[in-house]
């Protein structure tokens, strides 16, 4: 059996005997979530502070204001934003949320839930009052569409959309329709009318997966569906929930979105190349590479360069804002990044077990806005160079070229053109 993580005893207006599926003794945390979104709503909650929502969900004072301090070193702001931040959340009545799915995996929706108690995770769901998500909402149906409409008409212009999975658009959008509406018709109006808009993990901002070829859909990003919008790109595969509970909260105190980069995405987020972050990074300068999966390399944590990953040309802050609560990252746990926050990455990055020159559209990722497009990809090329001339050393230790790397014993001949 579970444990309850439901956090409504007190507020909740739901007995057991309304709905035993849900409201019994044993349910998943999912559900938990699920009631408790109930709850919050039947409980007239939405018009509580996030101070009050947080006290009435068990989140302790010490839990906030590390939660604030948090979100103030993952901004990059100075320390002395710790206290502006903790009173405009003690403040602010918490703005209506609508969560949006279209064609997506729930990725984002998940990477929401996974959360240890009390989490970033947690915090999000009281920093905002949740109206409306398909996934985790009780209602059903015209019920729900219902309460989709309502946030519409009675907060135009006041409420936020969270966008996760991208919108098709040929043949009239068919390919996604809910409630007998075009995923394309519901963005253009709920987004429409939103006084912002953030559009979570690959899909919802550039297409993700779904745009990559063939795209018989015709699905594309939010910002390419429903042009104009106030809108942050938060991209990744998923979308790292820090990063969006940072935008939230960066809005909820200064009235405003942070600085964007020109896809849209936040430059705090996104302004810096992953290789110049990772812990990898001095046994790439050393020339000690992983050559294979679980070799000595492999086991020693060398960098992962020549097994694809894609570090040198992409960005993102997870190296140090990490996964899981801060636990790791996908170079830490022994795999290459894939650079899933990267523009147009299914397409522009695999495959994703060849080292960075041998990919087409290598160097085609643009970073923050003062970094520019191409110095990623003379840091790309300068990667390549760098591998290339530690292979060379190894040649010249060995005295033999290494077989095993086609690519780089071809650069270590003497008589090839790129030496
Ligand atoms: Fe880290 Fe990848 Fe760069 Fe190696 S190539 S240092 S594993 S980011
Ligand atoms: Fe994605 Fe690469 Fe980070 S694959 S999660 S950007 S390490």
């Amino acid at each position: 059996m579970s444990s309850c993580r439901v956090r409504c005893d007190g507020i909740s207006k739901l007995q057991p005997d309304d709905n035993p599926e849900i409201c019994g003794a044993e349910f998943l945390p999912k559900k938990c979530v699920a009631i408790s979104l109930v709850a919050r709503k039947t409980a007239a909650m939405a018009e509580l502070s996030v101070a009050e929502a947080l006290a009435h969900s068990g989140i302790s004072r010490r839990d906030f204001l590390n939660f604030c301090g948090t979100m103030v070193a993952i901004l990059a702001m100075p320390p002395r934003y710790v206290a502006q931040v903790i009173s405009a959340l003690e403040k602010t009545t918490r703005p209506v949320l609508v969560w949006l799915e279209f064609q997506d995996c729930a990725g984002n929706t998940e990477s929401m839930l996974r959360s240890s108690h009390p989490s970033i995770e947690d915090m999000v769901l009281e920093l905002l009052s949740l109206e409306y998500h398909e996934t985790l909402m009780a209602g059903a149906g015209k019920q729900a569409e219902a309460a989709l409409k309502r946030v519409v008409e009675e907060h135009a212009g006041k409420y936020l959309v969270i966008v996760e999975g991208a919108i098709p658009t040929a043949d009239g959008g068919v390919y996604c329709t809910i409630g007998g509406r075009t995923a394309l018709d519901i963005a253009t109006e709920v987004c429409g009318n939103a006084a912002a808009c953030l559009a979570v993990g690959a899909c919802a901002w550039d297409g993700g997966l779904v745009k990559a070829g063939p795209n018989p859909t015709g699905a594309v990003g939010l910002q390419e569906a429903v042009p104009g919008l106030k809108l942050v790109n938060l991209g990744g595969c998923p979308h790292n929930v820090a990063n969006t509970a940072a935008v939230l909260v960066h809005y909820l105190t200064f009235g405003e979105l942070p600085a964007l980069d020109q896809f849209n995405r936040p430059l705090f987020a996104y302004g810096q190349i992953i290789h110049d972050q990772c812990e990898r990074r001095a046994h790439y300068d050393a020339g000690r590479f992983v050559e294979e999966w679980d070799d000595e390399g492999s086991r020693k944590g060398w960098c992962l360069y020549k097994m694809g990953c894609k570090g040198p040309d992409a960005t993102y802050n997870c190296p140090t804002v990490r996964w899981n609560g801060g636990t790791s990252w996908p170079v830490k746990s022994g795999h290459g990044c894939i650079a899933c926050a990267s523009n147009r990455f299914w397409d522009t990055m695999s495959p994703f077990y060849k080292p960075l020159p041998e990919v087409p559209g290598f160097g085609v990722d643009a970073t923050a806005e003062k970094i520019g497009w191409g110095v990623v990809g003379a840091v790309g090329a300068l990667t390549a160079a760098h591998a290339v001339g530690s292979v060379i050393r190894g040649v010249k230790k060995k005295d033999e070229p290494d077989e095993s790397d086609s690519a780089t014993a071809e650069e270590a001949k003497p008589d090839s053109p790129k030496t």
